[in-house]
């Protein structure tokens, strides 16, 4: 169907870093899937891991148990402090959905004898410039009204704060219809915008004030991306959590999984029957993100993004026509200035021109690039990365060969 451009580039091989085209062209892969092969391409422990489940069980479906899928979920629970409950699924806006549809089991909807009345709190509260995903609550929780205009009638119950702004935030949490609040610790998609700290624990006290539960996406933030396990780290006082964390993109290294952490006593909202998903937990994407943690853990990961996006960061803002870099870690956006902006026609001139040049990036805005490599990226394909970009905006040299 007609959802997606033409692509420019058709891609066939990858390794680490590196992509190949049908054409046997290499590139530098910056964006990495949009933030989802943080340990590379073809890494060789996912690879072997699949190759293995591959030729063991490869699905049961959720009537039975399994003995991967727990174990991806208890790590996971490690990671985000413990005593916690994971629901396993296939994507980000699907891990969204599960956050959701929690809020409102939590908040008391259901039928009476169930733990609800026929409607309890229900609402969530998300801010203006956020991307939740594209399926419907996922894309009404998403603060961006041109998404929403040709999908009218959206789903009701969500209220849209100004980012940042605390007060704003305030006056549309009323505890007795609002379930939840949910935010990126860091715009992605919306363009690369960190949440200011004041701004998070504020929420945090606000929600433990009212009663509703701060629901975290770190679909793109998570896994060390942002140089610390989880964006919500950067934020809030150690040992301070959200409520409920959502993660995919990076978990299976880019075999297909997502995953909804909650505290186990807001886990216990559901019941069996509540939620479900024929593929969600499948041994295959849990071998795959079973093995990714692994390595993540061994490698050090988030140090790992924070030492490499300090280089990345330091080096694209010296580059002449980028006006500045924000960001955290290895998911950064470089601003670009009026004069390159206006001889390469935007961004995504600029984008189209480091493609050409053998350099991987996307115009997260029309004014600025994002940059997410891997995660074990090295500083000599930081150095040619952005040596590609500053050939580029100064408009030396052709397509490299
Ligand atoms: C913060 C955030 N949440 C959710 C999603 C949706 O994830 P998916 O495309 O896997 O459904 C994205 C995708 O970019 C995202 O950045």
């Amino acid at each position: 169907m007609p959802t997606y451009a033409q692509p420019a580039v058709t891609f066939v091989r990858g390794r680490g870093t590196e992509l190949w085209d049908d054409g046997g062209r290499r590139y530098l892969d910056f964006l990495c899937g949009l933030a989802v092969t943080s340990l590379g391409h073809a890494h060789p422990v996912v690879a072997e891991a699949l190759a293995a489940q591959a030729s063991t069980l490869l699905h049961v479906s959720n009537l039975f148990g399994n003995e991967v899928g727990p174990r991806v979920a208890a790590t996971l629970d490690r990671l985000l402090g413990g005593g916690g409950q994971v629901f396993l699924c296939n994507s980000g806006a699907e891990a969204n959905e599960c956050a959701i549809k929690l809020a409102r089991r939590w908040g008391g909807s259901g039928p009476p004898g169930r733990g609800g009345g026929a409607r309890g709190r229900y609402a969530v509260v998300s801010a203006y410039g956020s991307f939740h995903g594209r399926t419907m609550a996922a894309l009404t929780a998403t603060g961006q009204p041109s998404k929403h205009e040709a999908f009218q009638p959206l789903p009701e119950g969500f209220r849209y704060a100004a980012w940042n702004d605390i007060d704003d935030l305030g006056r549309l949490v009323d505890p007795t219809v609002v379930a939840a609040v949910l935010l990126e610790p860091l715009q992605g998609e919306g363009g690369v915008i960190p949440a200011d700290p004041a701004f998070f624990r504020a929420v945090r006290r606000l929600c433990d004030e009212r009663g509703v539960l701060l629901m975290v996406d770190e679909v793109q933030t998570g896994l060390g991306r942002t140089g610390r396990w989880w964006g919500f780290e950067h934020l809030l006082d150690a040992g301070v959590r959200p409520d409920v964390v959502m993660s995919a993109k990076a978990l299976g290294n880019g075999v297909p999984i997502g995953a909804c952490w909650a505290r186990a006593d807001v886990a216990a909202a559901f019941q069996p029957g509540d939620h479900g998903s024929t593929f969600g937990g499948q041994p295959l994407a849990c071998s795959a993100a079973l093995a990714t943690l692994a390595v993540m853990e061994a490698e050090d990961v988030p140090a790992r993004a924070a030492a490499a996006g300090a280089r990345l960061g330091s080096a694209v803002a010296d580059v002449r026509g980028v006006a500045s870099v924000r960001g955290l870690g290895l998911l950064l956006a470089a601003e670009l200035d009026t004069d390159v902006l206006a001889a390469h026609g935007g961004a995504a001139g600029v984008q189209a021109a480091l493609l050409e040049r053998g350099l991987v990036v996307n115009a997260v805005t029309p004014t600025a690039l994002r940059l997410a490599p891997q995660l074990l990226v090295s500083d000599d394909e930081i150095d040619e990365a952005v040596g590609i970009l500053a050939g580029a905006l100064s408009g030396a040299g052709g397509p490299s060969a």
